[in-house]
């Protein structure tokens, strides 16, 4: 039996605005929650036991997931009343495991997506006699996340949480969300205050003399935190790029929920999904976006690489690029929303009030 651990108590600012009712696992990424394919890659690979550490916006879990019997695994649910990090989340979330001391444990951040081979990991853990052993990948630019050199045995050297000076670039792996650790490790993490993994729990654990081990792995890996990324991972997992069980269809160049609506002449692609109720008019084109529940594209209206979030509407002839519009806001006809735009939730944009000029 393996256990493991999934952070999911992040308040996802970086997602704003479909984070504001929603916890970014359980954002909808090809039709159904995130945290459902994490879910269902970890049952693949052996793990019987989830304990999901959450905080921000707790309560709308459970419900969704229950017990986990639908899923085949048990699921147990620690929130915690303050937030408490990734260390002290972990932490706490430990009392529900049922492991011993030397079993190993492993933990997931909630916003990647990966197709590592999470068995593999757990056997190269054993095989290091390690304290805990992560998963790295390679960044072209690594100044967003920590960066782990190792030597040519895999020993772990140093930790740089999000580096700010060039001398500080060692190296280009960086750590990349998925531990093992030794069960008895967890336990000498402080209780009951927040403590953060990257930053203080790997650190010491170095100083100390522990054993960290960590295995490169180039496998598909994607960072969900920010909105490309997140509506490229359910592209991705739509077309099937990288697989998961958890995809509640065949992988295509677009994919319908049950109640989606498309009209005759209407173009979809680039891993599109289409939520429930939601209905795409005739000549309008969405490319590579997350359509959720009840969004309506008017006609003529161009979508892409975008989320449009539940209920939500874009008018006749508009264009959206690279941009979040959130749930329940109206962009109205011929507008041009660019790179980055965010249209907050509920918002109301008139026709014709916003035009994309490059060169003003
Ligand atoms: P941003 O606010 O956009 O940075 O996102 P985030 O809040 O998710 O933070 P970050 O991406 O650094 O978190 C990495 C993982 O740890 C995510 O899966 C989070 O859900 C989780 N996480 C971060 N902080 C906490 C916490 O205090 N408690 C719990 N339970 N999980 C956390």
């Amino acid at each position: 039996m393996t256990e493991a651990i999934l952070l999911a108590g992040g308040k996802g600012s970086r997602l704003r605005p479909v984070t504001l009712h929603t916890p970014k696992p359980m954002v909808p990424a090809a039709g159904v929650p995130f945290l459902a394919h994490q879910l269902a890659r970890a049952k693949a690979a052996g793990v019987t036991h989830v304990v999901l550490a959450t905080s921000y916006l707790a309560e709308v879990f459970e419900p969704y997931f229950g017990d986990g019997s639908a899923l085949g695994m048990r699921l147990t649910y620690v929130t915690e009343d303050q937030p408490l990090g990734t260390g002290g989340a972990i932490r706490s979330a430990a009392d529900a495991l049922t492991s011993g001391p030397a079993d190993p444990v492993l933990v997931f951040n909630g916003d990647i997506l990966t197709g590592l081979d999470i068995a593999g990991l757990v056997d190269a853990h054993q095989r290091a006699g390690a304290a805990v052993t992560l998963h790295l990948t390679r960044a072209d630019d690594p100044r967003e996340y920590g960066l782990v050199p190792t030597d040519d045995t895999g020993r772990v050297l140093d930790f740089t949480e999000k580096p700010q000076h060039p001398d500080e670039i060692v190296t280009d792996q960086i750590n990349a969300g998925c531990y093992v650790f030794r069960r008895e490790v967890i336990d000498t993490i402080p209780a009951g205050r927040p403590v953060s993994v990257e930053r203080e729990t790997f650190p010491q654990l170095l100083a100390a003399g522990a054993l960290l081990h960590g295995v490169v792995d180039r496998t598909y890996w994607l960072d969900l935190g920010r909105p490309a990324c997140f509506v490229k991972a359910s592209a991705d997992l739509v077309r099937g790029i990288v697989a998961s069980p958890a995809l509640p269809g065949p992988t295509g160049e677009y994919l319908l929920l049950p109640g989606a609506q498309v009209a005759d002449g209407a173009k979809l692609g680039g891993g599109t999904v289409v939520g429930a109720g939601a209905r795409i008019e005739a000549g309008a084109v969405v490319e590579g976006s997350i359509v959720l529940d009840g969004a309506r594209v008017a006609e003529g209206a161009q979508v892409y690489d975008s989320l449009l979030g539940a209920r939500s509407s874009v008018g006749r002839n508009t264009t959206v690029t690279g941009a979040v519009v959130g749930d329940d806001a109206e962009v109205g006809s011929a507008n041009e929303l660019t790179d980055g735009a965010r249209v907050w939730c509920d918002a109301r944009i008139p026709d014709a009030a916003i035009r994309f000029s490059p060169d003003c």
